[in-house]
């Protein structure tokens, strides 16, 4: 049963193909990349790791995101299919060049935290950890992970790391997706997932992610994929 969940999820990631914008073609240059980024800053932080909020938006860690992943994002803002007022502006400022500029330098600047890959059996007295790697099929919810990867860590340029990601942005998110302001999910994948959680589930989640990467060092699980046998 779970290795049919997994086939469909890379049926998913195959099927994916098709994102392009008129930017992708362009190639990216870090160096060009890293003095757009000069207005970035101030809320991205000059490390790229963005800055947890608690009573207000959060800004996302940039730093070791794809650079494709990133592009599409600057797309989708300028284009309204992901509306945000505070990050709308700095969008519309780039041209196609200068975002993949800006994405190939954000994608070199740190590497995520590399996880455990294997599969951990999900304790079902824990809900957020269960919804992540079992989801709820009950309502149709799958499991994060069996998109995002194991540990939420990311796969390719279409399944961004949630792990270690700030909590208040990630809920910002999946309540974005809930209300419709963030629109820009292939085939309304997220839609679908996020309209089926609780507010209670959503903000589990998020913190879930957001803490993940220091529970699992903490638990002295091994940091990295090979050595998690
Ligand atoms: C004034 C603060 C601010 C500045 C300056 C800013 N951003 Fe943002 N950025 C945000 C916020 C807030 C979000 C989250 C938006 C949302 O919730 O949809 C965001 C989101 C993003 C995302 C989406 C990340 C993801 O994981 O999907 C990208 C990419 C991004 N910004 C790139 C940039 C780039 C490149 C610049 C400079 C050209 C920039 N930002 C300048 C505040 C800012
Ligand atoms: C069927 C595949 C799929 C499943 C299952 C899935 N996601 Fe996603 N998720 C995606 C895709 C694709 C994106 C990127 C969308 C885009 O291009 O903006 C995404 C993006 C996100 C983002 C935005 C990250 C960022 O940097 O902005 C969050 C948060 C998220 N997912 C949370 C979750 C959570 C929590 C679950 C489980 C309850 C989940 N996802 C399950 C496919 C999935």
């Amino acid at each position: 049963m779970s290795a049919m969940r997994i086939a469909g999820g890379l049926g998913l990631v195959v099927g994916l193909g098709l994102a392009a914008g008129p930017g992708f073609a362009l190639e990216g240059d870090a160096d060009r990349g890293e003095r757009v980024a000069g207005t970035c800053t101030a809320c991205h932080q000059a490390d790229g790791m963005g800055m947890a909020m608690p009573q207000g938006e959060s800004w996302p860690r940039l730093a070791g995101l794809p650079a494709a992943y990133i592009a599409k994002q600057l797309h989708d803002f300028k284009a309204g299919r992901r509306e945000n007022a505070t990050m709308m502006p700095f969008a519309n400022m780039l041209d196609d060049q200068q975002i993949v500029d800006v994405a190939a330098y954000y994608a070199q600047l740190a590497p995520w935290p590399s996880l455990p890959d294997d599969y951990r059996a999900a304790d079902p007295g824990k809900s957020a950890e269960w919804l992540a790697e079992r989801g709820d099929w009950s309502r149709t919810v799958p499991g994060c992970n069996q998109c995002h990867g194991p540990n939420g860590q990311g796969v390719g340029s279409h399944f961004p790391p949630l792990a270690g990601q700030h909590a208040g942005y990630l809920a910002a998110q999946l309540e974005g997706w809930r209300e419709g302001r963030r629109r820009n999910d292939p085939n309304g994948l997220m839609r679908g997932v996020a309209e089926r959680l609780s507010d209670d589930e959503i903000a589990s989640i998020a913190d879930y992610y957001a803490t993940l990467p220091e529970r699992l060092a903490a638990s002295g699980a091994p940091l990295t994929g090979e050595d998690a046998q």
